[in-house]
């Protein structure tokens, strides 16, 4: 089992080689990818050394699986190229989510679609697999007409420049801005780029994700991403209204029975979900459930997960080992 991480000198690629190492993933080469800017740059990973390498180099060795976290442009030209070569790719931008002919894959929800003959599957975006991981069991329960969801977006989720934007802005120097303004103390209503209809691309990734994974174009969903300072993971307020009624008690026992969510809801405790401490975490948090008492069929929740983990390498790793176990790699 030959693996390659592209990207492994960012955020993503940073957590990908801790999952790997957590989850024991079974390889018997590694090859760790980057720009040219990284070619030669060490990165030491269970004990051994490795040397960074280039995207060429790295297709001609022909890995069995490329696990990509490198931005758009670079899987648009390189995937393919290693899906080529007869590399499985796992992709973690959004260049390929919502290409007809390509999976979008949360493995809790929908792997079993999955074939051998899929060569790039596309990974969602973090704050679309937190969002489904928790709507899926309901959607089957009791049918999603319409989602309204806020997002409060950790920093993290931009890459290493975003994080120096808030440390320099915290030690008072001037440097390199990922965003258009401060970021400290402050809110900004404007994740991704502004598409022609007023939302932005995170919003509309949000949108058009989560209806492909769920697989019904029927549903409804409004959204609007805001990037706050935390680090650790993405919170969402989510409103969902059902076609059928529900029960709170059974809303509760579904999430709870629910592999890979955990529900974090005690309010006489002051329990709820927060990103300090989904930091570091697989699972997606759940809490704050509650019926919505202005609308019938109608369902608040607050849903906290580490973007680095379950929204972006835990869940391409899953989908790994679920070809790895199905035999389809
Ligand atoms: N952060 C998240 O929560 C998250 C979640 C889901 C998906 N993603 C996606 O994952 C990707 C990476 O995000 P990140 O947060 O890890 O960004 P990042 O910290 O900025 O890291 C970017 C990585 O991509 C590499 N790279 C950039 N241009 C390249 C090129 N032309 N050829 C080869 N490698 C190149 C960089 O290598 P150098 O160090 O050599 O520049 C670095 O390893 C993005 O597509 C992002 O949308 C991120």
């Amino acid at each position: 089992m030959k693996v390659a991480v592209v990207g492994a000198t960012g955020m993503v690629g940073e957590v990908m080689l801790k999952v790997l190492e957590e989850r024991n993933f079974p390889f018997t080469e590694l090859l760790l990818v980057a720009s040219e800017r990284s070619v030669g740059k060490e990165i030491t990973f269970k004990n051994k050394t490795y040397k960074v390498i280039g995207l060429a180099d790295a297709v001609s060795k022909k890995p069995d699986v490329a696990f990509f976290s490198a931005g758009g442009e670079t899987s648009l030209e390189w995937a393919p190229k290693f899906a080529e070569a007869g590399t499985t790719v796992i992709d973690n931008s959004s260049a390929w989510r919502m290409d007809a002919s390509k999976k979008l894959i949360v493995p809790e929800i929908n792997a079993d679609q999955l074939t051998k003959e899929d060569k790039i599957i596309a990974n969602p975006n973090c704050s679309t697999t937190q969002l489904v991981m928790v709507l899926a069991p309901l959607h089957k329960k009791y049918n999603i007409k319409r989602i309204v969801v806020s997002t409060y977006q950790s920093i993290t989720g931009t890459g290493l420049k975003a994080v120096k934007q808030l440390e320099n802005e915290l030690a008072g120097v001037q440097g390199e801005m990922a965003y258009p303004y401060p970021i400290h103390k402050n809110a900004i209503p404007h994740c991704d780029v502004f598409e022609e209809n007023g939302y932005t691309k995170e919003e509309m990734k949000l949108v058009r994700e989560t209806q492909k994974i769920l697989d019904d174009r029927s549903i409804a969903v409004t959204a609007t991403a805001v990037r706050i300072p935390t680090e650790g993971g993405h919170s969402e307020a989510v409103n969902v209204e059902f076609e059928k009624d529900f029960d709170i008690t059974e809303v509760r026992q579904l999430l709870s029975k629910t592999s890979g969510v955990v529900v974090q809801d005690n309010t006489d405790v002051n329990t709820y979900p927060m990103p300090i401490y989904a930091n570091g975490k697989d699972d997606v948090f759940v809490g704050r459930i509650r019926r919505d008492a202005s609308q019938p069929n109608s369902l608040n929740l607050w849903i906290v997960s580490d973007n680095l983990r379950k929204g972006a390498a835990t869940n391409t790793i899953q989908i790994a080992e679920y070809l790895i176990d199905k035999n389809l790699l």
